[in-house]
């Protein structure tokens, strides 16, 4: 991998922020993207644009095929068996309602949904107020002091009411990985029939993801974290599955035959993309896919550890520093969320901001977890393969000047 190279292909790097060149540590948040992603979204916008679906002419079949070519990447992408499993949305958290919404028709009083403590709002909110709707039971798996749910207590917490196991893949505070695969197999091993949903958001950009091997019913991510254009997510959908439930969002193209009374659905995927399709959106998460797997997904999982074993080696060196979640990088995807004694993570980032680098602060859309940190807001580093050594130094050389402005103020 040529860092340097690389870096010439993402435009924004070159920008200058406060007079300062731009350290992008937000990752996490949102990905920078590639002359290759952005042009084919021109490319899409400039050649192909004509709405899909049944089109009869050919300028609307050729963006037809780019569509479908899409889909045919994020198959291989995550390996899942058929095209038709892979449905778009606008995002992980359009995705993960979605996958509520359409659970709740399986669903009757007293079933169980299982989360963890770990989930962002994304993967809790729609459970949460599921469960509210239904009277279900909530069950919340509580993690331990560096980040990891018991495998033990999972097992123990799956029931016959058990209908919906939904958990993170890679925690966007802590960023530990779950065991994906083993937990597949202690929730088939325990109870064959309940949906095994997994939030893939933080791990998409990261780690191969093999849905085949995971045996995870529903699986949702989103392109804009990984190089790819904003407003379009996927979900992965066993097959099987998504023939047997309905669909919950109604309208154009979703059909197969309407008349006064009632209406029959459209096959898969369709069944589930109501309204014009995100057809731009799906060129530029192509492309995204492409670039990342020309780069290699293992060549980038290997960079960015080594990136985050750096970072976490100077940031121990901080006295007053406290780094969240476990230490050891071979279990995480390269983000650090800390706090910095006496200095709050708002000030902090606007003190670096100053200097041109952007970092996350705040509760990061993870209360549930923030509540048992026994924290409101904690700062996060998360990092990318365009991301170098060099812009660590400088962000840890701000960082202990932030630390030593905010330690003269307060005495
Ligand atoms: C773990 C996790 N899940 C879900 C989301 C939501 O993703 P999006 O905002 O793209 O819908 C995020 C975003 O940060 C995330 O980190």
């Amino acid at each position: 991998m040529n860092i340097e190279n690389i870096r010439k292909q993402f435009p924004i790097l070159k920008r200058q922020i406060n007079d300062n060149s731009l350290v992008y540590f937000d990752n996490g948040a949102t990905t920078q993207k590639p002359d290759y992603v952005i042009d084919a979204i021109t490319n899409f916008y400039s050649n192909y644009n004509a709405n899909i679906h049944r089109s009869v002419y050919t300028l609307g079949n050729e963006a037809e095929n780019i569509y479908i070519d899409s889909k045919r990447a994020v198959k291989n992408f995550i390996n899942a068996r058929f095209d038709e499993e892979i449905i778009y949305g606008s995002g992980t958290t359009e995705l993960l309602n979605l996958v509520a919404n359409m659970l709740e028709q399986e669903l009757t009083v007293d079933d169980e949904i299982i989360l963890s403590s770990l989930e962002h709002h994304a993967n809790f909110i729609p459970w949460q107020q599921l469960a509210k709707r239904k009277k279900l039971k909530l069950k919340i798996l509580e993690v331990n002091k560096d980040g990891f749910i018991s495998l033990n207590e999972l097992e123990n917490s799956i029931t016959d009411k058990t209908k919906i196991v939904s958990l993170t893949y890679a925690s966007n505070i802590l960023g530990i990985l779950n065991d994906v695969e083993k937990i597949g197999q202690i929730i088939r091993k325990k109870n064959k029939d309940l949906y095994y949903v997994i939030d893939a958001a933080q791990a998409a950009p990261h780690i191969k993801i093999d849905v085949q091997k995971i045996d995870c019913d529903f699986l949702a991510f989103s392109a804009h974290k990984m190089c790819g254009p904003t407003g379009i997510g996927v979900l992965y959908g066993k097959k099987k599955l998504l023939e047997r439930i309905n669909p919950v969002k109604y309208g154009g193209g979703m059909i197969s035959i309407v008349n006064d009374k009632d209406s029959s659905w459209a096959e898969l995927p369709n069944k589930f993309e109501a309204g014009t399709p995100l057809l731009a959106q799906a060129a530029g998460l192509k492309a995204a896919i492409e670039y990342i797997n020309n780069i290699g997904l293992e060549n980038i999982e290997i960079y960015t550890k080594e990136l985050t074993r750096y970072l976490l080696s100077k940031l121990k060196e901080i006295e007053g520093l406290t780094i969240y979640g476990c230490h050891d990088v071979s279990k995480r995807v390269s983000l650090v969320a800390f706090n910095l004694e006496n200095v709050h993570p708002h000030d902090l980032a606007s003190f670096l901001d100053a200097r041109g680098i952007c970092i996350r602060a705040g509760h990061q859309c993870t209360q549930p977890l923030l509540n048992r940190l026994e924290v409101f807001s904690v700062a996060r580093v998360s990092l990318y393969f365009y991301n170098t050594k060099d812009e660590i130094d400088i962000f840890i050389q701000t960082l202990k000047e932030t630390k030593e402005f905010f330690n003269n103020e307060l005495f």
